[in-house]
This record gives C-alpha cells, structure tokens and sequence, in this order.
C-alpha cells in the first residue's frame, strides 16, 4: 500500500500553542517545558501495579495498558508533554522479529544479525504491523487534550547494535567489527532500519504525536568518523520520514558530546543533551539554529534537595541562552529513584523559569 498522503496531524492545533511544541519551535514560551525520558516505568508504584503478571512486549500492544500507562506520569507530576509507552524494539517485533524484553536485562534477540541472509528477518513496516500503536495513540490523543505526546523510534545504529549482538552490549565490539567488516551489509542492514523506524515514526505523528523523538542511546560509542560515515545518513533517513508532517524532531544520545551538531544536521528540530556536556558548552556547539534537551544527570535525583535544587536552576539559567529548551534528563529515570523529587523538580523549573 503507498504511504498515506500527508496529513496535519489531528492533534496540531490543540497543542500548537503549548510550551513544548513552542520550545522545540525556538518560539517564545510562558514557562521552560519539562518531560522526562523513562518518566513512564518503574519509578511509578502504579506503574508496577498494573503490569504485575504482564510481559513487557504484551503491555505495548495493549492499547488501553498503553494509554494507563502513559498518562500515568502527566496526572501525578503535571509534566508538559506524555511519552507514548512503547520500546525501541517493539517495530521489530510487529514485523516478526523473533526477540523479547527480558526484565533487568534488556532486549535479547533470538537470531542475531550477521549475515546477509539475516537481513530476511527485516521486512518494510506497514501500519498494518502496527495497528496497535495508531489505537493507543487515538486513545492518548483524545485524553491529553492540550498536553502534547511525543511519538519515538529507535535510530537504525542502536537498533542495529541490539540485532547484531543479539543483546545490551558494553563494547559494540561484533557491531563495530560488521561496520567496519562489510560495510556494504552494514549500510543494507541500517537502511531497513531506517525504513522501520521512520514508517514507525510516522504511524505516530499521523495517528496524532505533537512531535517524535529519535533515540540513538549508544551513538556516542562512535567517533566522529564513523558516526559521520555509517550512523548518520541512515538516522537522516529516518527522520526524513515525517519530514513533511508538522511535527518537532528531536535527536538524542547518550555521550554524544563530539556529535552534536551532527546530530542536528541528520535532520532535528531539537538535539538533546547528555548530562557529560554543560548546555552551555552544547548550544555554543549548536549555534542558534536549533533548540535543546536536557540535561540533569539522573543520579542527581538521589542528592540532598539542595543540592539538587541548585542544579535545576543551573541548568534552567543555561538554557535561556538557547534559542528553546526543553528540561529533561540527561538520560532515563532510574527505577529506584522516588516519584515525589520528580514532581518536585517539574514544580521547580516552572516556577524557576516562569515569564510574566
Ligand atoms: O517513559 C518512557 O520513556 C517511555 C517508554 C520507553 C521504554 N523504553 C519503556 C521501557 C522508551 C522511550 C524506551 C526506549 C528504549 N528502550 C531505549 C532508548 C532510551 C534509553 O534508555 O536509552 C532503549 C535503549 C531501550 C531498550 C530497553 N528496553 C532497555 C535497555 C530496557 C531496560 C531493561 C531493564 O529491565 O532494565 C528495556 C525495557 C523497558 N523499556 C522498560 C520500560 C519501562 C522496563 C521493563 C519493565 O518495566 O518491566
């Protein structure tokens, strides 16, 4: 089936005028948005309340534990924006990847990738893959009202590190060896990759996401090098996906420091932050053509109030130099972190960056 005709989303005008949508626009906003990555999860008691005897794949096709889920966190920390609940890996899955989540470990894949005729595993995604994914979406759409949804995907590098390993790796290092071994089946793999995670992305923004996200957590185990020559035209190929829809894109690694202007030109509206590189030092590096995400480091959360307070408005006072931030992490909440510093820190940069 060809790809629908170009839509505005449904949700674009009830959320247009919203902080996050604003910031991520460099336009003026009354307060700096916050979300967090991972806000929806273990974190939450009544997260783990309601996916108590339910795997984890089996909750992100569930539309309505999708929609609990996600608006689980906006209700209890008054965040400015839902992040859809779902996987980086949940696409693969939908097509028929043989993988699962295995608790405290990760995603396991049961057939890695590593020759050509692996690559037979990966079929383009449909919407008909994922009719899941536009239900919970509609669902969400219609519960947040203005508040905004931000759809995600995986970039092709870390969903290709997961498929290549057949699991988390701390090396890379069968990854690296294909990159660099035959890189033609490298760049074949990665642009099927891209294909899913774009029509992925898609799906969302059409079914109603305010704006997506890219992940590329494990980018930054790449030099500049390599990221330039084999990571990045194919996240570009993603991101290039919902190029036409009215939505912000926002790029984001872990330890991607070196790689943040590149990471911009693969095709962002928005480049988040790691909490490694000050904002200062990230939006010298990005010039004013972007806004930016970050960028508390996650073990801060654990700090003495105070301590953590005066970080919050650093990092709050940096921002204002950016031409739109968006405060969140510098990475994903941890499990054990309590829920209440989250509410706490969401009231805190309200308050400390409101705009009369
Ligand atoms: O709140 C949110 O941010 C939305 C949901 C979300 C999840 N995974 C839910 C999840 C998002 C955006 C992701 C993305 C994701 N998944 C990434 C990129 C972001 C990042 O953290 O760098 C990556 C690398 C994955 C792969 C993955 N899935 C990992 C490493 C894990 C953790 C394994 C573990 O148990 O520690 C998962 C599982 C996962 N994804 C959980 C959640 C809430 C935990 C599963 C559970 O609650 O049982």
């Amino acid at each position: 089936m060809p790809t629908p005709v170009p839509t505005t989303a449904p949700t674009a005008s009830a959320t247009r005028s919203s902080d996050l949508v604003r910031a991520a626009r460099r336009e003026p906003v009354d307060r700096t948005p916050v979300w967090f990555m991972r806000q929806a999860g273990r974190s939450l008691p009544e997260y783990r309340a309601i996916r108590e005897g339910i795997p984890m794949l089996e909750s992100c096709m569930r539309p309505d534990l999708v929609t609990e889920i996600t608006l689980q966190p906006v209700r209890r920390h008054g965040v400015d924006a839902a992040i859809f609940f779902s996987d980086i890996v949940v696409p693969l899955k939908a097509i028929g990847v043989d993988l699962d989540i295995v608790p405290g470990v990760g995603p396991v894949v049961a057939h890695p990738i590593r020759e050509w005729s692996d690559l037979d595993q990966l079929v383009p995604l449909t919407p008909e893959h994922v009719p899941f994914i536009t239900e919970a979406v509609r669902l969400l759409v219609a519960e947040l009202g203005a508040t905004p949804l931000i759809g995600f995907a995986g970039a092709p590098f870390t969903l290709a590190s997961y498929l290549v390993e057949g699991g988390p790796s701390k090396n890379h290092v069968r990854t690296k060896a294909l990159m660099h071994g035959d890189p033609e089946l490298w760049d074949a793999l990665c642009a099927r990759l891209a294909q899913i995670s774009g029509a992925f992305l898609r799906v969302q923004a059409e079914a109603g996401a305010s704006a997506v996200q890219l992940f590329d957590s494990w980018a930054g185990a790449l030099s500049k090098a390599d990221y330039t020559a084999r990571a990045m035209p194919h996240s570009a190929a993603a991101l290039a996906a919902v190029a036409d829809l009215d939505v912000p894109r926002i790029h984001f690694g872990v330890g991607t420091g070196e790689l943040l202007q590149l990471m911009g030109e693969a095709g962002a509206e928005v480049v988040g932050v790691d909490y490694r590189t000050s904002m200062t030092d990230a939006i010298d590096r990005l010039g004013p053509s972007y806004a930016v995400q970050g960028n508390l480091d996650p073990a801060l959360l654990f700090a003495p109030w105070e301590a953590l307070e005066r970080r919050v408005r650093e990092i709050v006072e940096e921002g204002r130099r950016a031409p739109g931030h968006i405060f969140n992490l510098g990475h994903g909440v941890l499990p054990e972190v309590d829920p209440d510093v989250l509410t706490r820190v969401t009231a805190l940069v309200h308050e400390c960056s409101s705009r009369p």
